[in-house]
Parts: C-alpha cells; structure tokens; sequence
C-alpha cells in the first residue's frame, strides 16, 4: 500500500522522483494552480509557455511529464489538469481526480510530492484521499514485472501541517481510502478464491484487527434459524452460504445504524443461466457486501459516536441438480413465502432474510447496499447508482450524502402499482419477479416487503458503478470501485453528529 505523509517543506527543497502541480483552463490559456508556486520559480517564468508547449491545455485527465530545471530537488514535474480554473477554490471532487490521476501516472516510482491546491483541511483531505484510491493497483496474480509498482510514498504538500483539522483531514482520508482499497481488493478476488466460507474468514481476521464483534452463521446455523433465501440461493454450488454480522458499537451512541450488502460471490444466474457476454464480471456481484464492510471498519477506525452493524449475506449462485429451479418456492427467514420464478433475480432473496434479521435489532436506519438489477445500470448508466426508500427524507438525505462525499446517485420511486406483479399471479406470498418494466423499483419494492414496521430503509442500487469496465480516469481503477463506502462513512458521520438519521 502507498504510504501517506504530510509535509511542509517547499516543493523546491524536497527530495523526490516527482514533484506534482496542477493546470487549469483559463481564458487566456493554461493557469496554474494555487501550491505550484515555487515550480514556477525555478522555471523563470517559462513554466506555462513550456507547459503550453507540449500540449497542456487543464483538461481533467491530463498529465504532462517536465524534466525539472536546476532549483527543484526533483527530477521530474507533472501538471495534472483540474478542468476549468476557479477563483475561488478547486472543487474537491477536481482535486481527488487529479491528485488519482498523478498517482496512476507515477506508478513505478518510490516517492511523489503533491504540490497540488492544499489550503483548506477539505482540500487536504481531497487530495490525500485522491492520491491514496489513484495509487491502487490490484497485483495478487500478476508476476514480477508484470505490471508496475504503485508509487511508494505520496508527500502532500501544505502549509497547513501542524494545524489539527489539517491531520485529522489526512487521517480521515487515510483511513476511508484504505478501506475503499480493501473493498476494490474484494471484488476484484477472482471468485475461485473468494467466496462465501473465505469472505467470511476475512471478515474475522479484519474484525479481530481492529477491534469489531463478528459473528458468522454457516450453513448449519442457517437452516437451523430458517433462512431460505440464502440457503435457496446457495444450494447450486459447492461453497455454501454464510451470514456475517459485523458490530461497531460505542458506548456514547445516540443512534444506530444496519448496513446490509448483497455478497453474491459469484452470479451466474443460477439455473436462468446467463449467456455468454454477461457473466464474465460477475465476481462483482459481492460489492454491496464488501461496501458494507469496509464501511463498519472504517467507522471503527474513526471512532464514531454512533453503532453500526454490517450485515454480509453471501452466497454463491450457481447451476447444479442440487439448485433452486424456476419454480420452487423458498420460505425465508421471518416466515415469509417466495416464488422464484427467475434464479438469475437472487440478490432481493440472499437481502430479504438479511434485512428481517437486521430489523430484529431494531436499528433507527437500515441500508442496503447491492449490484441488484442490470434495469438500473439501464436507468442511470454505469457511474450513477439509485437511491430508493421507505421514507422521503432519508432518501434525499443519501443523495445528498454521496453528492458531498464525491459519489454521484440518483433518488428513484417505489411506485406502489409495481407491487401487483410480484404478488397477483404467486402461489406464494410474493414472486422474486414482477413487471420487466421499471425492473430496478421492482427489486427495490420486493425488498421493502421484508422491512419491519417502524423502520426506515434505504437501498443504494449500485450494479452500474460497483465495477468499472473500461479505462482507468481519476481515482477509479478498472475493477472494483468502492462504490457506496464513502457515502456510507458520511452517512454514519451524520448520523454520529446529531443530525436526524
Ligand atoms: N447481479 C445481477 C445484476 C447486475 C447486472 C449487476 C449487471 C451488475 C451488472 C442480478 O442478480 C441480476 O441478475 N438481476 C436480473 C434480475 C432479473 C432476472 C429480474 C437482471 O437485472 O437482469
Ligand atoms: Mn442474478
Ligand atoms: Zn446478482
């Protein structure tokens, strides 16, 4: 892992392979950024023309390579553009992406300086987190040489060190970008390694390390309580299902929050097998569950003032004689009775019996986080995930929440005539299908049904951004993205303050 320091050395006297600045789009040309000073010296003057020179425009994205002039300790300068020059302050969403792509252009050596904006503690924390998720690289089955070393050691540059809010900013950022690291690691486990019984241990080891209550029912323990979804689901495969609790309590919490994830850790769709074309990223399918636990460590680790319980319901959805077939019908945990009509729709099945377990406990809040429905990734594309809920102000709140935490959502209706489909034509309580149309609210109304009365509950339909296709940009890797972790943590910060859950 990259490791992050802070510093308040000048960017000229600082010993390092590479010093990091940033540009902007002006009305005139390039600008620099605001931390870029001391560069510009040692150029003259000539830095923006020898910047305009080799094609840097400040575009969000860019990264031009200088070789440093005498004056800088540095060998190498790297502009990376922010987009559009602002007065009054870079937006913190601008300085993560740059300081991710710096870090992603300077994989391969030891030590980089960020000399990027870095005035306020939200800048700070921007730029640390940024540069932190940007240096991520997933090497577990890569040779040596294949592939390049993420840079060694970030310095962040500030004038600010000493200041508290400035060292709590580069903590905050350390601990929420290494547990989005640990999230990405999850998902992009190959699934013959990952899965419901390995997941379960890591969870173990993690919760011994820092300190978390885990608890772990196996197979056993689950048709002994009567889960029916998560067995259902799992008795395809040859990996049985588990349900994992993880609890963060502190002893002045005023409040507590359930955080549930779907930890399908393979989906082929079971005996509706998918076709070719649309299962070959289907190890992502656990990266609601691994959201989720990322985000109790990392409440953990921050030491919030509010309880938080991580709820893992993994299983592995595959087609064998043992599976469930298009038709059975599953009893679930709380008594409930499901028709599986389609076996490719089980994540609302392995959630229903986590979410009814959850509500035992009577949290305040219950979210669930879930790669649920392709209907989503159709609504929202692939970089927006949906927002749904029981109640109209914890919806709002969410969005809102990942909109300052640097994750973009969309709030979504239930509308209750979808209901219907799921329930008219069953000759069990519900189906786990209804309406193809409106598909994404169909899964997000099946899992309502299993909420207990008097609480509220959100569920982040996150199939569109849990796992990123094509090209790097910014901080988001190709792979496992860590969607949802920080709108959780921001979430649980709320509700640790005071602020209505
Ligand atoms: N895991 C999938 C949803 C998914 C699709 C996630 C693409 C990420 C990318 C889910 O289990 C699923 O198969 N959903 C079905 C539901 C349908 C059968 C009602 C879908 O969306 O097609
Ligand atoms: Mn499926
Ligand atoms: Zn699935």
């Amino acid at each position: 892992m990259t490791a992050l320091s802070v510093s308040t050395s000048s960017a000229a006297s600082l010993r390092a392979d590479a010093l990091v600045i940033g540009v902007a789009k002006g009305p005139k040309g390039i600008v620099l950024a605001p931390g870029a000073e001391a560069v510009s010296e040692a150029f003259e003057g000539k830095l923006t023309e020898v910047l305009t020179t080799l094609g840097a425009t400040g575009a969000e994205g860019e990264a031009v390579k200088v070789p440093s002039p005498a004056g800088l300790k540095a060998a190498l300068v790297l502009a990376v553009g922010l987009g559009d020059a602002a007065d009054g302050g870079y937006e913190a969403e601008a300085l993560r992406r740059a300081a991710g792509v710096a870090a992603r252009a300077l994989a391969g050596s030891k030590k980089a300086a960020l000399a990027l904006p870095a005035e306020s503690a939200d800048e700070v924390e921007a730029v640390a987190l940024g540069g932190l998720l940007g240096s991520y690289a997933y090497g577990t089955y890569k040779g040596n040489g294949n592939g390049k070393e993420p840079v060694g050691e970030l310095v962040l540059l500030t004038a600010r060190k000493g200041s508290k809010e400035a060292k709590a900013a580069v903590e905050r950022a350390a601990v929420v970008g290494e547990e989005m690291n640990r999230a990405r690691d999850l998902v992009n486990t190959a699934p013959n390694d990952l899965n419901p019984k390995s997941f379960a241990a890591i969870a173990q080891a993690a919760g011994k390390e820092h300190g978390l209550k885990v608890e772990v029912l196996d197979e056993k323990a689950l048709l002994k309580g009567g889960y029916g979804g998560l067995l259902g689901v799992g008795n395809g495969s040859v990996n049985p299902p588990r349900l994992v609790k993880v609890a963060y309590t502190h002893p002045k919490a005023k409040a507590s929050l359930a955080f549930v994830g779907k930890g399908i850790t393979y989906d082929s769709g079971g005996i509706s097998l998918k076709p070719a074309g649309h299962n070959e990223t289907m190890k992502c399918d656990m990266a609601g569950a691994a959201a989720v636990f990322a985000a109790v460590v990392a409440a953990k680790r921050l030491g919030l003032q509010v309880n938080v319980t991580a709820w893992l319901a993994l299983a592995e959805n595959m087609p064998s004689g043992s599976a469930t077939r298009p038709g059975d019908v599953l009893r679930m945990y709380g008594g409930k009775t499901v028709e599986v009509l389609n076996t490719d729709a089980e994540g609302r099945l392995v959630l229903a019996d986590a979410i009814v377990r959850a509500g035992e406990e009577k949290p305040d809040v219950i979210v669930d986080v879930a790669t649920l429905t392709g209907a989503m990734m159709l609504a929202l594309g692939a970089r927006t995930f949906g927002v749904m809920a029981n109640d109209d102000e914890l919806r709002e709140t969410l969005h809102t929440v990942a909109g300052e935490a640097g994750e973009q959502s969309w709030p979504m209706p239930l509308p209750a005539e979808l209901r219907k489909g799921m329930t008219e034509s069953t000759i069990a309580d519900l189906a786990n299908m209804g309406d193809r149309m409106g598909g994404g609210l169909v899964a997000g109304l099946f899992l309502k049904e299993f909420v207990a009365e008097g609480i509220d509950w959100a569920h982040l339909d996150i199939a569109g951004p849990a796992f990123h296709e094509g090209a790097p940009y910014g901080y988001t890797p190709k792979g496992g993205t860590a969607t949802a972790v920080r709108t959780l943590v921001r979430f649980a910060e709320r509700t640790a303050a005071g602020d209505k859950a």
